[in-house]
């Protein structure tokens, strides 16, 4: 089995929309068990919350349940995957600074890197102090994100 973690600054917003999304994309292609999933944050100030209410209402619209219950990423989690997804830059940066060997390192990638219409480098924006419809944009791109990133983990692991 692959595990990926998807990884955000509150593990409230992007990185439970993230693995929502990923969980449904699984699910029509007939390959759950074939993927564990999982998500953290760099930070640890929502640990045991509920995705937001507002990422929760712009998921069910589409026909996603966001799962888990916050959690702060540390070092020893690099154990548990295969994939560290990051949501943006700034997150990436943080699980560099927590990453203890270089194959740790090498577990950690943007979620946009997967999309080929994204551009380098680009970020899934925090949706946090914005307007509603971030929401609506961070399931946009992790949707392009994550068909990206099934496709690799197709093509990597042979499911
Ligand atoms: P997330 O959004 O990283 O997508 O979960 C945020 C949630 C909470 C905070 C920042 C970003 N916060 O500062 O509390």
């Amino acid at each position: 089995m692959v595990r990926v973690c998807f990884v955000c600054l509150g593990n409230i917003c992007r990185s439970p929309t993230a693995e929502g999304v990923m969980a449904s994309l699984l699910m029509s292609a007939g390959l759950r068990d074939a993927v564990a999933l999982d998500s953290a944050g760099t930070g640890g100030w929502h640990q045991g919350e509920r995705p937001d209410k507002r990422s929760q209402a712009a998921a069910k619209r589409r026909g996603i349940t966001l799962p888990g219950t916050a959690q702060k990423f540390t070092a020893s989690h690099f154990d548990r995957y295969d994939y560290v997804v990051a949501m943006d830059k700034s997150n990436r940066e943080n699980l560099l600074r927590l990453a203890r060997t270089e194959d740790d390192r090498a577990k950690i990638s943007l979620l946009r890197s997967f999309d080929p219409e994204s551009e380098a480098n680009a970020d899934v924006p925090d949706p946090y102090y914005g307007s509603g419809d971030g929401f609506e944009r961070v399931l946009d791109i992790c949707e392009a994100g994550c068909v990206g990133l099934l496709a690799h983990l197709r093509d990597e692991h042979s499911i």
